[in-house]
C-alpha cells in the first residue's frame, strides 16, 4: 500500500488535533446572544465506555478490557473488518468504530486502532485472556467535518465499516414533515469524504448492518407507513438495499429491527413475538438472483420464551452461535448472553463480569473470539471525566448557547446567577457556575419559577407529578435564602395546582388548576397566594398547563390538549393575560407532543420540548426514557422559524432561556462522579409469565 492512500487521514488526524482547541473565544455578552438550559432523563449517569470479553473461558470480572478510553460517552461499537484503515505496523489487534459524544455533548464517529499486550502473570495458571490492557492507542474521528464548527449538529449513530465506506445513521437532513424522524442511513467514502444518502427522502432508517460481502445493507424502518407515536414495540420493518447506492430496496420482514447479518442470505433481527417475550428470529433471503419480497423469505424464531433476548450480533459465516442482551425474570439488569444455534442454549457472560450493570448492544469480533458491548464505567474518574453540572452541547445556532443540566424543570433566577432545580424528591438552588449547591426543600415538588421582583423567592407545586386532577397539590413559595420558616402555601387546597409562572411584575401568578375536575388555568396575587385574588383564565373540559409568562407580560404561552381532550396529544398555545387572543402556536402532526414552553428574553421566541421530529433510534437500544422522543426546539412567536437544537436519542425536556449568556464551556459537577445510578426500559421489566414487576408508564400530562 502506497502512503499517498492514506494521505487522507493524516488530514483527518490533523483536524481532529486542531478541533481540540478551546472553542471558547465568543465573546461574553454578543449582541443578542443567549443560552438555554434543558434535561436530558438520566444521561449525565450514563458514562458509557466500551468494553470487550472473551467467548471462550469462564469468565471472571478481571475477564473484561475496556476498549474505549474513559472520555465522555461512548457507545455502540463495532469490531472493524480485518482490513486495514491505517498504514500500521504491526497491524493492530483490534480496530473498534463507534460513537462517542465528546464532541461537545454531540454524536460523532470515531475509529480507534488497538494493540493489546499480555500483562506479566503472577499465577501461570490464570489464562492469559484475563490479563490483557491496552498499550498503544491510534484514535481518529471518522466524520471530522461535522465535527468542526459547521452547522451540521446532527446525531450519528450505528456505524459499520465496509471496505473504504462508513455507513451510519445521521439526523442532518430535516424531512420537513412532522413527526417524521429525521434518521438516515447515510455512506461516506472515508478517502474522499463523499457522502451519498442511502435512505429515500421521506423515509427514516434506524440500525443499519451491512452484509459480510458489503453487497447489502438491512435497516429497521416504517417504511411509507410513518410513525404512530408507538415507543415500545416499535414495529418497524426489516428493509434490504444496495450498499452502493441504496437502489433495490425492498421489504423482507414484517415487524422486526436490530439486524445483523451471518451471511449474505441469512438475517438475525429482534421482534417482540405474540407471547409477549422479545425474542430473536432469523429471516432466510430467497437463493438466485430472482426477486426478493416478505412472502418468499423463510422467518423462524430462535430464542425461547421465558426471558426477553434482543439486539442480537452476529459474526461471518458463524451459525454456531450469536451473541444477544437479556432481561430475565427476577433480574432488574440487562446481560450480555450467547445463544448456541446448535444446542438451543445460551451462556451467560456478563452476569459473571458485573451483575448489577446494565451491558447493551453487542457485537462480536470477526473471528467470533470477542462479544463487545457498552455499560456504565462505573467507578469515579474524576481527572479524566468529571460528571458535569452544565454539560455545553454543541449548538446549531450562533450566538445561542445550550446546555445540558443535571437536575430537571431547572429555571434561572432573573439575574442569572443562581439555577433552581427539582431533583425528586428535593428543591436545589445553586450558582451558575456550580458552586454553593444548597437543598431548598426536602418536600416531593415539581415545576419550579423565580419571582422576578422579590430575591430569593422561587415557586414550586408541592406534590406529585403525574397525580389525577384531584390530588391534593398546591403551588408554594420559598425564600431560598431564609434557612427556616421559608416556605408559604399559596393555593388553598383545591386540586392539583401545578407549573407557576409569576408576571415580570411580579404581581401575579399564572397556574394550572384541576380544581374543577379539569386542568385549566389561572391567575392569583403572587405575593399573597389566592385568598388575595383569583381569576380564571382557561375554561373547558380538557388540560391547560405547563404555563408561562412572557417577559413584556403580554402573553402566556402553554400546553394543552384542547384539539384532542385526553388523547395526549398536546399542542403550543398563546393567551393575552386577560384572556383575549388566544391562538395555536404549533402543534406537532396530528395527535404530537409539544410542552414546557419558556419565552426567551426578549419575549420573541419560545423553546420547548417536541415529538416533532419523531424518534432517532430503537428506543430498545438505550436505558429508559419515558418519551425518547423529546428534543428541544425553537419557534418565534409568529409561528415562524421552528429550529431544532438537539440531536439524539434521549429524552430532552423541560427547557428553559437564561437572562445572560453563559459561555459555551462545561461546568463539572462539584463531587461528581459517574454514578451509574440510570434505570433500564421499565417497559422490558413486563415478563409475561407474570414475574417481572409491572411498572406503567407515566402520562405526557403532568
Ligand atoms: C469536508 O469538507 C471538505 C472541504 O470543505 C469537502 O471537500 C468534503 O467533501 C467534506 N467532507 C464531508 C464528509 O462532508
Ligand atoms: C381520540 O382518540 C380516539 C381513540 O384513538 C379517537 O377515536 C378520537 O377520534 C380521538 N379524538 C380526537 C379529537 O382526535
Ligand atoms: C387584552 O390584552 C391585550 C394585550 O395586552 C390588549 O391588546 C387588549 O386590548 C386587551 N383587551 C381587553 C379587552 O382588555
Ligand atoms: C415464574 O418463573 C418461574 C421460573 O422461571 C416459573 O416456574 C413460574 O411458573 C413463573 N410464575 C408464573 C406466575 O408464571
Amino acid at each position: 500500500m502506497k502512503l499517498r492512500q492514506y494521505l487522507p487521514f493524516v488530514w483527518l488526524l490533523l483536524s481532529w488535533r486542531w478541533s481540540l482547541l478551546p472553542l471558547s473565544y465568543a465573546s461574553d455578552e454578543e449582541q443578542g446572544s443567549t443560552s438555554i438550559i434543558f434535561t436530558t432523563l438520566g444521561r449525565p449517569d450514563y458514562a458509557f465506555d466500551i468494553y470487550s470479553v472473551p467467548v471462550n473461558i469462564p469468565l471472571t470480572p478481571n475477564s473484561e478490557l475496556q476498549l474505549t478510553d474513559g472520555h465522555s460517552v461512548n457507545f455502540n461499537g463495532q469490531f472493524a473488518p480485518p482490513t486495514l484503515l491505517l498504514p500500521t505496523d504491526p497491524p493492530p489487534p483490534l480496530q473498534l468504530v463507534y460513537v462517542t459524544e465528546r464532541n461537545n455533548g454531540l454524536s460523532t464517529i470515531f475509529y480507534d486502532a488497538l494493540y493489546i499486550q499480555q500483562q506479566p502473570q503472577t499465577s501461570s495458571r490464570r489464562s492469559t485472556l484475563e490479563s490483557q490492557t491496552i498499550t498503544k492507542r491510534i484514535q481518529v474521528p471518522l466524520l471530522p467535518n461535522h465535527s468542526q464548527n459547521d452547522n451540521k449538529v446532527s446525531m450519528k449513530d450505528k456505524p459499520t465499516l465496509t471496505g473504504e465506506y462508513l455507513i451510519y445513521v445521521s439526523t442532518h437532513e430535516n424531512p420537513g414533515v412532522p413527526r417524521v424522524s429525521w434518521a438516515a442511513v447515510y455512506s461516506t467514502h472515508l478517502k474522499s469524504g463523499n457522502t451519498r444518502r442511502l435512505t429515500p427522502y421521506g423515509i427514516a432508517d434506524f440500525s443499519p448492518a451491512v452484509s459480510p460481502s458489503g453487497e447489502f445493507t438491512a435497516v429497521a424502518s416504517y417504511g411509507e407507513s410513518g410513525w404512530n407515536g408507538e415507543v415500545e414495540d416499535l414495529t418497524t420493518d426489516i428493509y434490504v438495499f444496495l450498499t452502493r447506492d441504496g437502489t433495490h430496496r425492498v421489504k423482507v420482514v414484517e415487524h422486526g429491527g436490530w439486524p445483523s447479518w451471518v451471511d449474505d442470505r441469512t438475517i438475525y433481527f429482534h421482534r417482540r413475538g405474540d407471547d409477549q417475550w422479545w425474542s430473536v428470529y432469523r429471516a432466510i433471503l430467497p437463493a438466485g438472483k430472482g426477486s426478493i419480497s416478505v412472502d418468499s423469505v423463510r422467518v423462524e424464531r430462535v430464542t425461547p420464551p421465558g426471558l426477553h433476548a434482543f439486539t442480537p450480533a452476529t459474526s461471518p459465516g458463524n451459525h454456531e452461535f450469536i451473541a444477544v442482551a437479556t432481561r430475565r425474570p427476577g433480574s432488574t439488569y440487562r446481560q450480555i448472553e450467547l445463544f448456541n444455534l446448535v444446542k438451543n442454549e445460551f451462556t451467560e457472560l456478563t452476569r459473571f463480569v458485573s451483575p448489577n450493570s446494565h451491558h447493551l448492544n453487542p457485537f462480536l469480533s470477526p473471528d467470533s473470539t470477542r462479544v463487545g458491548y457498552h455499560k456504565c464505567r462505573g467507578e469515579p474518574n474524576s481527572n479524566e471525566s468529571p460528571q458535569l453540572f452544565l454539560e455545553n452541547v454543541k449548538s446549531p445556532v450562533p450566538g445561542l448557547s445550550i446546555f445540558r443540566f443535571t437536575g430537571s424543570f431547572s429555571v434561572f433566577s432573573p439575574s442569572g446567577d443562581r439555577i433552581a432545580y427539582v431533583d425528586m424528591p428535593g428543591i436545589y438552588v445553586v450558582n451558575s457556575d456550580g458552586s454553593n449547591l444548597r437543598k431548598v426543600s426536602d418536600a416531593m415538588t415539581f415545576s419550579t419559577a423565580w419571582d422576578p421582583v422579590r430575591p430569593g423567592i422561587i415557586y414550586t407545586a408541592l406534590g406529585e407529578g403525574f397525580s389525577s386532577e384531584s390530588t391534593r397539590i398546591d403551588i408554594i413559595s420559598i425564600n431560598v435564602d431564609q434557612k427556616s420558616n421559608n416556605i408559604k402555601r399559596l393555593t388553598l387546597g383545591g386540586g392539583n395546582n401545578a407549573f407557576p409562572s409569576v408576571s415580570p411584575d411580579g404581581k401575579w401568578i399564572v397556574f394550572r388548576s384541576a380544581r374543577t375536575g379539569y386542568k385549566n388555568l389561572y391567575v392569583m396575587d403572587a405575593a399573597e397566594g389566592e385568598s388575595n385574588g383569583l381569576r380564571r383564565l382557561t375554561e373547558g373540559p380538557w388540560t391547560d398547563t405547563m404555563c408561562n409568562w412572557s417577559p413584556d407580560g403580554e402573553w402566556i404561552a402553554f400546553a394543552s390538549d384542547r384539539h384532542a381532550p385526553g388523547n395526549g396529544s398536546f399542542e403550543l398555545y398563546l393567551i393575552h393575560p386577560n384572556g383575549t387572543g388566544l391562538r395555536k402556536l404549533i402543534q406537532s402532526g396530528s395527535g404530537g407532543r409539544t410542552n414546557h414552553p419558556y419565552f426567551s428574553p426578549d419575549g420573541k421566541k419560545i423553546v420547548f420540548t417536541s415529538d416533532f421530529a419523531g424518534i432517532s433510534a430503537e428506543p430498545i437500544s438505550n436505558p429508559h426514557h419515558y418519551q425518547p422522543y423529546g428534543e428541544i426546539f425553537t419557534i418565534g412567536l409568529d409561528g415562524s422559524g421552528l429550529t431544532r437544537l438537539t440531536h439524539n436519542s434521549y429524552e430532552d425536556g423541560t427547557p428553559a432561556w437564561a437572562p445572560k449568556f453563559l459561555k459555551p464551556v462545561s461546568i463539572d459537577k462539584p463531587k461528581g462522579g459517574p454514578y451509574c445510578a440510570f434505570e433500564d426500559l421499565q417497559w422490558l421489566s413486563n415478563m409475561p409469565n407474570g414475574n417481572g414487576s409491572v411498572v406503567s408508564n407515566a402520562q405526557c400530562g403532568l
